[in-house]
């Protein structure tokens, strides 16, 4: 296990980039292994996340040959997959794991979905009670790895039975009763092999990178604000061949790791960083916009759009001391991963930052309100926790911290980029973590001046 050692900081200056989007990553592996041929996909991250899902697909006998940060992917049709000698190992990623178990309760070969310790604390009924209403044969385990008795105890690993000769998943309309992406996506890989359409609704917009990659690969979907409507017979009268042509694309920078850097100029006096080529689809911007209403605006020169319909820019950010202010509603939608790099940006506010609405916290790699809120206790900001967000006391004096991040990438960074602005050292434990989604994050630090490196424990 490594862990951070992280000192206070001069002011950090550079230009630099950050990973592929992890959320379109998944999706162009997944789509791309789907495709009636041969696809190129630029930009991809090395993250551990996207690296499981494509030991996944190729478990299931599709050829993805990495090289540097370019994958290709001979897609093997929707018909194509074959069933894996072993269980599927989704690592620390509940996107490969949400996703696939909609994928998988359309095929004729069965399956089991495994996690490590984190994942297997997280919640599967939001999926498995959906799919079971459209006929598929899946199920979760409870906390000691029995069947789950419920779907509010239902966790993983999940098991998927196949259908039967005949068998087939049905159409569902479906009120979603929480905003999730990954629920979404789920519902919809399901639904590309379903005998009637998949319309769903959701309290808020969630990220809409599938809906934006399915219709650019011509699948029969639509969507309304929050709504997704999907016909596999076919829109328009046109009927849809199930299947989709081989494609190109280039994945964004990660809004959702350039959170950090963000962070990290905030927090440091005397910053001023340009980080390039970064996604910027408005599902995904909350941070942006959040920093913009408390008076730390992040500039955006727009560049090209990315393929399968992504605005991507680069963003220019100069330390400034944000305001306090409000993150609630479908803000907090937009932003939900970059909760915890708000967290250590309110740390230095001129106000109180109060987060609200945002009770999914709890259950995402650890419970991030309960993590974040004594991980800016150890740094002596005061901060008050509450079921559904947080308050936090802008100003104190930060003082350098031994914390833990519990196995979660975020929190490790969000504690990193605190220790930059804390007078002493900082020591950030369980920090292999980082690399699910950021593995250049020291690197990239160091090259912007800041004082950090990475220690075996
Ligand atoms: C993701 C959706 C979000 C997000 C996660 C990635 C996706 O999860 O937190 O990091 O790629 O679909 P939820 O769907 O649970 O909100």
């Amino acid at each position: 296990m490594s862990r951070l050692i992280v000192q206070k900081s001069g002011p950090l200056r550079g230009r630099v980039q950050v990973p592929g989007d992890k959320s379109i990553g998944h999706r162009a592996i997944l789509f791309g292994s789907l495709a009636r041929g041969r696809c190129h996909v630029r930009g991809l991250s090395h993250g551990e996340d996207n690296l499981s899902t494509v030991a996944c697909m190729r478990a299931m006998g599709v050829n993805v040959e990495l090289a540097g940060d370019r994958a290709i992917i001979d897609g093997v049709g929707l018909r194509g997959l074959s069933m894996p000698s072993g269980v599927l190992d989704c690592g620390n990623s509940g996107t490969t794991m949400r996703l696939l178990a909609g994928l998988l309760s359309a095929q004729r070969f069965g399956t089991r979905l495994v996690g490590d310790a984190s994942l297997t604390r997280r919640p599967m009924g939001r999926v498995v009670g959906p799919l079971r209403a459209r006929g598929a044969h899946i199920g979760g385990s409870d906390k000691d790895g029995r069947p789950a008795p419920t779907l509010e105890k239902c966790y993983p690993p999940l098991s998927v039975a196949p259908l039967v000769e005949g068998e087939q998943l049905t159409g569902i309309e479906y009120d979603m009763p929480v905003a999730s992406a990954q629920v979404k996506t789920c519902l919809i890989l399901s639904g590309l092999y379903a005998s009637g359409p998949t319309a769903l609704r959701e309290p808020v917009l969630s990220r809409d990178h599938t809906e934006r990659m399915l219709i650019s690969l011509g699948v029969p979907l639509r969507t309304a604000g929050s709504m997704v409507y999907l016909d596999p017979e076919g829109l328009d009268g046109a009927k849809w061949d199930r299947g989709w042509d081989p494609f190109e694309w280039e994945v964004p920078g990660d809004v959702s790791s350039a959170a950090f850097p963000i962070a990290a100029a905030l927090l440091v006096e005397g910053s001023e960083i340009t980080i390039e080529g970064v996604g910027t689809n408005p599902t995904r911007t909350g941070l942006l916009d959040m920093l913009r209403l408390i008076g730390a605006p992040v500039e955006q020169e727009t560049r090209d759009e990315a393929a399968g319909g992504e605005p991507r820019a680069d963003l220019f950010v100069k330390h400034v001391r944000p305001r306090g202010g409000l993150a609630a509603g479908e803000l907090v939608v937009r932003m939900i991963d970059e909760v915890p790099a708000l967290c250590a940006i309110a740390a230095v506010s001129r106000g109180t930052i109060e987060i609200r609405d945002a009770e999914e916290l709890r259950v995402k790699e650890s419970d991030r309100i309960a993590t974040m809120a004594g991980v800016l206790r150890a740094f002596g900001v005061s901060c008050e926790e509450l079921a559904d967000g947080m308050r936090i006391e802008g100003g104190a004096k930060l003082r350098g911290a031994t914390v833990t991040s519990q196995g979660d990438h975020r929190i490790a960074m969000s504690a990193a980029v605190l220790g930059l602005a804390a007078e002493g050292t900082t020591v950030v434990e369980d920090a292999d973590c980082i690399a699910t989604s950021f593995p250049t994050f020291v690197p990239l630090l160091k090259g912007l001046g800041a004082d950090v490196r990475l220690e075996e424990s």
